[in-house]
């Protein structure tokens, strides 16, 4: 067990900073002092942690000194401002924005898939990727290394609870409207959410995808470290609280079969096949995925329109391991490193 450390969260009252509390708990991280950080909004109220409850305190006149490892999850513009800061002050940031995935001295780290990647944090800051990618390469990995992937096909089936707090409190308001039959005014979506699904997310780019899309595509090739890699991926946001889905189509290099890719996956680290050609024996975010740690995979078959492509169904907690559990785990692995 390592020596206990200073963790702040940044953004402890937020969606994701929420869940990685409970995730420090539960795998009983080496914590000497919990400190939770927020706005001014928020600073003064109380996080719960464990029995325990512990005082927000305000980013902005906050004084890193002293923490040795950071978790950012308060958006973009917050860890482009405060995380140089921290690790200026030598803490080390797990940063869960996109704010630094794309730069070639920030590594970009899912724990099963590139941890060798940990050794050379030149800035003192790891990115932790995008939930969709996460789970997708949580699933693809060990594909990619035994047969080659050419190229993945993707479309999403996102839950509102990657948008924020915000967007989990517009999901329940505008179906309790709906279901009184009043207006389901939109504030975060552009569109109304509940009974329905909206094929965007993030902002439009010049090349007609957006930059929901683009992650799929930027951080697939980086952490695999497979620039030639081709992605195409079609984000959609779905009426659903906890939990994105992913149809995955991929085209290898050598052939695997149904059964070998079911084998491979049965043994993969941060995996669980559920494929079960019966009604109810596939994966869902409600029956499956929503508070537990697994990438789920299932529906695995041979794509019948192409000699080497396969399709997937990956199912998992966006929160969990597309966002919380991977920051906490990519701590772990900081700390056995260092240790
Ligand atoms: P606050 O509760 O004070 O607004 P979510 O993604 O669920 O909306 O959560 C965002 C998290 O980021 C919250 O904890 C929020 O704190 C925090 N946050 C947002 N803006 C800032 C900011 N400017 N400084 C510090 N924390 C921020």
């Amino acid at each position: 067990m390592s020596k206990p450390v200073t963790v702040a969260v940044v953004g402890a009252t937020g969606a994701v900073g929420e869940v990685m509390l409970s995730v420090l708990r539960e795998r009983k991280f080496p914590i000497r002092e919990l400190i939770p950080l927020a706005s001014e909004r928020s600073a003064g109220g109380t996080v719960d942690f464990g029995n325990q409850k512990i005082v927000v305190r305000d980013l902005a006149t906050f004084d890193p000194k002293g923490v040795d490892i950071a978790l950012f999850s308060a958006g973009g513009s917050v860890s482009k401002e405060y995380a140089p800061k921290f690790a200026a002050a030598d803490a080390l940031v797990i940063d869960n924005s996109s704010a630094f995935r794309n730069d070639d001295d920030v590594p970009l780290v899912v724990a099963e898939v590139n941890p060798e990647h940990l050794r050379s944090i030149p800035r003192g800051i790891i990115a932790n990727p995008n939930c969709s990618t996460m789970q997708m390469l949580v699933a693809l990995a060990p594909i990619h290394r035994a047969v080659g992937i050419v190229r993945i096909n993707v479309a999403t089936y996102q839950s509102v609870s990657g948008s924020g707090q915000r967007a989990l409190r517009e999901l329940g308001r505008q179906t309790a409207a709906i279901l009184n039959f009043q207006s389901p005014l939109p504030e975060v979506y552009p569109v109304q959410i509940a009974f329905n699904v909206i094929p965007h997310g993030g902002d439009f780019l010049d090349n007609g995808y957006t930059s929901e899309e683009m992650k799929l595509v930027w951080e697939t090739r980086k952490i695999l470290s497979a620039p030639e890699i081709l992605v195409n991926a079609t984000v959609v946001r779905v009426p659903v609280f906890f939990g994105h889905s992913e149809a995955v189509h991929i085209e290898t290099r050598d052939k695997i079969s149904a059964a070998e890719a079911r084998a491979l996956l049965a043994n993969a680290p941060g995996v669980e096949v559920v494929d079960d050609p019966v009604p109810g024996g596939y994966p869902t975010p409600v029956t499956h995925a929503s508070g537990r740690d697994p990438v789920f995979v299932g529906r695995i078959r041979e794509d019948i329109s192409h000699p080497r492509g396969l399709n997937l169904w990956v199912v998992s907690d966006n929160i969990r391991k597309g966002a919380a559990l991977n920051a906490v785990q990519l701590a772990e692995l900081w700390l056995k490193n260092r240790a």
